[in-house]
C-alpha cells in the first residue's frame, strides 16, 4: 500500500506521515528532507541557492540514507529548500528516488508537496492537509520557542505565508491537492484527532480496494 500525504509547510503532516506509518509497519520518506539536503549541500559550499547547475550536481549525489533530519529539520532550511525545489532540474534529479522508494514491494508512505500528484499518481490512499496559516504558523512558533529559540509569531506567520506562495505557485510540480485526494483539515484538530481522521481515511480507501 502506497500512502501519499501532502500539505503546506507545518500543517502537521510529517508528524501524521510517520504514525500512519508505524501504524501500518511501513518504510516513511520524508520528501521535504531531499530539498533541505540539497539547500544545506549548497550552503555548506557556499554556493547561491538560485545556482541551478550546483543544485543538480548536489541532487544528483543525494542519497536517501544520508539524511539525517535533525541537522536538516532546522527553520532557517526550509524556505532555502523551497528555494531550491523551485528549480526544474533538481526536481527531475530527485524524481527517481522518491518513485522507487514509494514503489518498493510491501509500499510505503511518503509526504511533502507532490508525492499524490507527480511522485506516485498511482497511491492507493492520497491525503492533502490543509490548516489556516495562522493556525500553523501558531504551532510552529510554539514548538520553536519551546526547543529554546527567540522569535516572533508575526515572523513565523510570514515566513509560512511566503512558503506557501512559492510552494503553490511554482510552475513545476506545485502544491496542489491531486484530484483525487481526501481533504483533511486539521485547523481545528490537535494531532490525536487528526490521526484517528486520518486512520479512517486509510482505512476507508483500504476497504474500498479489498484491503489490499
Ligand atoms: O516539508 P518541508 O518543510 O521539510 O519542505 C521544505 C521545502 O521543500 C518546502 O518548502 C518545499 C520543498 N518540497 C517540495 O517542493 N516538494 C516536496 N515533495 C517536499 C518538499
Amino acid at each position: 500500500m502506497i500512502i501519499a500525504i501532502d500539505g503546506p509547510a507545518a500543517s502537521g503532516k510529517g508528524t501524521l506521515a510517520r504514525r500512519l506509518a508505524a501504524h501500518f509497519k511501513l518504510p516513511h520518506l520524508d520528501t521535504g528532507l531531499l530539498y533541505r539536503g540539497v539547500a544545506r549541500a549548497l550552503l555548506d559550499s557556499k554556493a547561491s541557492l538560485d545556482d541551478a547547475a550546483a543544485a543538480t550536481i548536489a541532487a544528483r549525489v543525494l542519497k536517501i540514507s544520508s539524511l539525517d533530519p535533525v541537522r536538516l529539520k532546522t527553520k532557517g532550511l526550509g524556505e532555502a529548500a523551497s528555494r531550491v525545489a523551485a528549480i526544474p532540474q533538481v526536481r527531475e534529479a530527485l524524481l527517481a528516488l522518491q518513485k522507487d522508494f514509494a514503489h518498493q514491494p510491501g509500499g510505503a508512505v511518503l509526504d511533502g508537496r507532490d508525492t499524490g500528484t507527480v511522485i506516485a499518481p498511482d497511491a492507493d490512499v492520497k491525503i492533502f492537509i490543509e490548516a489556516s496559516a495562522e493556525v500553523r504558523a501558531k504551532r510552529r512558533h510554539k514548538e520553536l520557542v519551546a526547543a529554546g529559540e527567540n522569535i516572533r509569531y508575526e515572523d513565523v506567520l510570514a515566513t509560512i505565508k511566503s512558503r506557501d506562495t512559492r510552494d503553490s505557485g511554482r510552475s513545476i510540480a506545485p502544491l496542489i491537492p491531486a484530484k483525487d485526494a481526501v481533504l483533511l483539515d486539521t485547523t481545528h484538530l490537535d494531532i490525536e484527532a487528526a490521526f484517528r481522521a486520518a486512520l479512517s481515511i486509510v482505512e476507508a480507501a483500504r476497504a474500498g480496494r479489498g484491503r489490499s
